[in-house]
């Protein structure tokens, strides 16, 4: 059937004001018969158009879009299709994250006078989208018996070793007295309201000193206080994933490197509370009936109701600290003790692989049943060290108007989208995101595979090398792992 002759379908898309749109025109003058599918808007340049634009349509109906542009070094701007070209490749990986078909997306280059190839374009796309034919709807998706366990039950495999934490405590502490005189304040744990929940310490005085704790009870991550101490000489203790963030934050000018000393602590994994939390459940008691907590060696000793429970390492560590690559710090001005081995191995994290066998079906129910949870409370990003818009984020913006204060799971999906997509080629993988939700929901496991898609696409990981330039913020003429233009 052809697609000029078939029910539309609905296709958005989004062309560059100097090129495509110019392409399009002619065609459209020139008489060239074209599908009725696409409803355009027109935009400056290919530059302009967020990704967000497109998970936005899609996630609203759209069965499918295209995006066009300049060719490549013909941009009007000079180099905004080299940047969006990036963007837009990044998407495409993404896309089947979130369940949806990453052909139902397509970017192209069609200039001002090509109107055969503006034709051939959108009727080859058309044909695509009406041979996938209308997109699954988020809302009406229905989670497979049994899948959510599936994926819950399978964060495991091998943690960093570090048997040695007590005396690194005393070494640290000696190291920080040395160097408190000249620093205005020096940032690291302590015991918080009781004996499961560490929280950050603000260190000024010898006094502030002896409360400093070290152990798998450290799980806040100490770079987010950064930048709002900018201007102030501040030490920090870090572990390997701290450390990333500071990287990053250093890359993007957010924290001078003269004003910051950093402590590095070699890391052997955290705990995750919600797990100790549904542990405890499971027998009983809670984490609200916690009277003492001891780590060791062998894992967590919790005493709760007046019994006594213990808990093996692996049953209890955060779920980013399995096959951990960076267990001691990437940056640090002084390094205690001898550094713990990763235990990535290179070997893909099992959350990943169970996300992998999920199908496109599958894994946008995982996301429905998931969201369904959220209240929108935005500790995630409040939490996030590189979420640092504050007052400016888009999620909360009136204008422009992106995300409404509406109950939807469309809403809230978009809302975890904002977030992948903008900290995309910064994200630390340091879980601050997860371990703040209240509602235990996986926000973790969507940015560990944006991460992973920058990685194949630009062989870069966020916060390993200060000099480096986040890749969405850099172009290659040529990009050897890009090869577009399949329409
Ligand atoms: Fe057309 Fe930049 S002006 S892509």
């Amino acid at each position: 059937m052809s697609v000029l002759t078939g029910k539309e379908l609905r296709i958005v898309g989004f062309l560059c004001n100097w090129c495509s749109y110019g392409g399009a025109d002619t065609a459209g003058v020139g008489r060239f018969v074209q599908p009725t599918d696409l409803r355009i808007i027109r935009v400056p340049c290919s530059g302009r158009i967020d990704p967000l634009f497109i998970v936005k349509a899609l996630l609203n109906g759209a069965d499918g879009v295209l995006v066009s542009g300049c060719h490549p070094r013909d941009c009007h701007y000079s180099q905004g299709n080299f940047y969006a070209r990036r963007r837009l490749e990044v998407l495409k990986h993404f896309l089947p994250v979130l369940g949806i078909d990453p052909a139902r997306f397509e970017y192209t280059w069609v200039s001002a006078s090509e109107a055969q190839r503006w034709q051939k374009v959108v009727s080859s796309f058309t044909e695509r989208i009406h041979k996938l034919g209308p997109a699954s709807r988020l809302e009406n998706t229905a989670l497979p018996d049994g899948l959510e366990k599936r994926f819950a039950a399978i964060a495991s495999g091998e943690l960093p070793s570090d048997g040695k934490a007590a005396t690194r405590l005393e070494e640290l502490k000696d190291r920080i007295h040395e160097f408190l005189p000249d620093l205005d304040i020096v940032i690291g744990w302590q015991r918080g309201f009781d004996a499961l929940h560490n929280t950050p310490l603000f260190m000024r005085s010898a006094e502030d000193l002896e409360k400093l704790v070290w152990g798998p009870l450290n799980i806040h991550n100490t770079a987010t206080y950064l930048p709002s101490l900018r201007g102030k000489k501040v030490g920090v203790v870090v572990k390997g994933c701290d450390s990333r963030s500071v990287v990053e934050l250093l890359q993007e000018k957010l924290v001078d490197r003269e004003n910051i000393v950093v402590f590095g602590m070699p890391c052997s994994g955290i705990v995750d509370l919600s797990k100790i939390d549904r542990a405890l459940r499971e027998r009983g008691t809670g984490i609200g009936r916690v009277q003492a907590a001891e780590c060791g060696e062998k894992g967590v000793t919790i005493k709760a109701g007046g019994q006594e429970y213990r808990f093996a390492m692996e049953e209890v560590a955060a779920d980013k600290c399995f096959h951990c690559e960076y267990p001691n710090a990437v940056l640090a001005d002084h390094l205690i003790g001898n550094a713990s081995p990763s235990s990535s191995n290179g070997k893909i994290s099992r959350q990943l692989a169970a996300f992998d066998a999920m199908s496109l079906q599958e894994r946008m129910a995982y996301w429905r049943s998931q969201m369904d949870r959220c209240i929108r409370c935005h500790a995630c990003r409040n939490a996030c060290p590189l979420c640092v818009c504050k007052d400016h984020c888009i999620a909360q913006s009136r204008d422009p108007h992106w995300i409404s204060q509406e109950d939807t799971i469309t809403e809230k999906l978009m809302f975890q989208v904002v977030h992948a997509v903008h900290t995309a080629g910064r994200c630390t993988e340091c879980g601050e995101c997860e371990r703040a939700c209240p509602m235990d929901i996986p926000i973790l496991a969507m940015k560990r595979q944006m991460n992973r898609a920058i990685r194949e696409l630009f062989e870069y990981k966020a916060g390993t090398d200060p000099e480096a330039v986040p890749p969405l913020l850099a172009f290659q003429a040529e990009e050897k792992n890009i090869h577009e233009g399949v329409l």
